[in-house]
């Protein structure tokens, strides 16, 4: 009977749709960045569904939530689960997805009336994406003690709040310790972001790990100055070493070939005017690799490029590291498992590694850890546009339901 048992895709994408709501921007996008209204409401909504499902909720120090469904043994929960916050251009998959596949897995086995031996829970952590607030990934980071709680509470966002505020403010600041409760394995859906599944004819990604992730902010500090008066060889222009720095990331990326990547996706000029050389540029680069060894050498190609354009120039230059994660490698017993179950469902699966980061990354720190992803049509995310046919949201949460189950035998 529970080799026959499939989620209900439909109610799966009505809370898709429903979750979608909160935060809606035009194009049918999404816009609920950590830690705001919008994630307030947001958060209000999935706990309502966890309650309602019968879990019951846990909400940590830095806002993690955990929905636990008891089993005939007492122990630490089979977790799945993702994230419920967006960059501020967001779809409506990146995270809900994983979470809302959860909560349906739940509601299959209340259905069915299916109780399994260990307990189940799922999770949505605080900050995945990082967009307001640095490092990304700072609920899962403080819940497996990779990072204190007090220096996660203590981070500014962009726009100067300060997290453990923002947190108090919209009433998630738990009363749980933080890293409660511990997980025995961690299975997390995600739709792929990345074009690979869907180009290759892919209904399934058995991930088998996440790259490595750099992130840099730059301060250049120059000289405004009169933009027909000042002659070139006499400028201190900072907009000018922040265009050589982002042409010398994509260089960077082209050299090293393979899997390395390279983005500048935040600039500041000031003062910002047609007529003025800018004198101070705020700017970030996120640098990512499969292989650690590739990605310090883009770090340090990157550094010191960035250092001799500032001093020709005549420009200050100070970096900032945001966050920096190695590459990752998921238990390759899980990874097989995903395999194998998608085949069992005639599903065609490919073994890929991720792109993006995400928090199952974290968890595998602590416990056993693994991926389901979904092709993205036109690998497109990070964009309102973002979108997974209802078939394979339906097929990723059919194989998560399968293996949450045999994992909780
Ligand atoms: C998180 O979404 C990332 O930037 O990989
Ligand atoms: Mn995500
Ligand atoms: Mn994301």
């Amino acid at each position: 009977m529970r080799d026959n048992l499939r989620i209900n895709g439909d109610r799966l994408c009505r809370r898709l749709q429903e979750l979608a709501q909160v935060g809606r921007i035009a194009g049918d996008g999404v816009c609920r960045l950590a830690l705001s209204d919008e994630d307030r409401e947001g958060r209000n909504l999935v706990v309502g569904w966890m309650r309602d499902l019968g879990l019951a909720v846990k909400i940590d120090a830095i806002g993690n939530v955990v929905g636990i469904r008891a089993g005939l043994e007492v122990g630490p929960p089979v977790m799945t689960g993702s994230h419920i916050d967006t960059v501020r251009t967001g779809g409506r998959y990146d995270g809900t997805l994983g979470v809302l596949a959860g909560l349906e897995v739940i509601a299959t086995l209340n259905d069915a009336e299916i109780t399994t031996k260990r307990p189940l829970a799922v999770a949505f952590f605080t900050n995945e994406e990082g967009s307001r607030f640095q490092p990304d990934m700072f609920g899962s980071l403080v819940y497996t003690g990779q990072l204190s709680l007090a220096e996660a509470l203590a981070t500014k966002g962009i726009d100067g709040a300060t997290a453990g505020d923002e947190l108090a403010r919209i009433g998630y600041a738990g009363p749980e310790p933080v890293g409660r409760p511990r997980a025995h394995t961690y299975v997390e859906l995600h739709i792929e972001q990345g074009p690979v599944l869907e180009a290759e004819g892919f209904r399934i990604g058995a991930v088998e790990g996440v790259q490595g992730i750099s992130w840099s902010e730059f301060t250049l500090t120059g000289q405004s100055n009169h933009a027909g008066t000042t002659p070139m060889r006499m400028r201190k222009d900072a907009g000018y070493v922040a265009a050589e720095i982002t042409v010398c990331a994509r260089k960077i990326a082209q050299a090293l070939d393979g899997y390395q990547v390279a983005t500048v996706g935040a600039l500041t000029l000031s003062p910002n005017l047609v007529n003025v050389v800018p004198n101070h540029v705020v700017m970030t680069v996120d640098l990512r690799n499969t292989d650690e060894d590739r990605l310090q050498d883009a770090e340090r190609r990157l550094f010191d490029f960035a250092q001799r354009a500032a001093a020709t120039e005549g420009v200050g230059l100070t970096r900032r590291p945001l966050a920096r994660f190695a590459p990752v490698g998921f238990a390759p017993h899980l990874v097989g498992r995903v395999e194998a179950i998608a085949r069992d469902f005639g599903l065609p699966v490919k073994r890929l590694p991720s792109g993006a980061g995400h928090d199952a990354q974290i968890m595998a720190a602590v416990c056993p850890a693994c991926m389901i992803f979904v092709p993205s049509v036109g690998g497109i995310s990070h964009n309102v546009e973002e979108y997974t046919a209802p078939a394979d949201l339906g097929a990723g949460a059919d194989v998560l339901l399968r293996l949450l189950l045999e994992l909780a035998e």
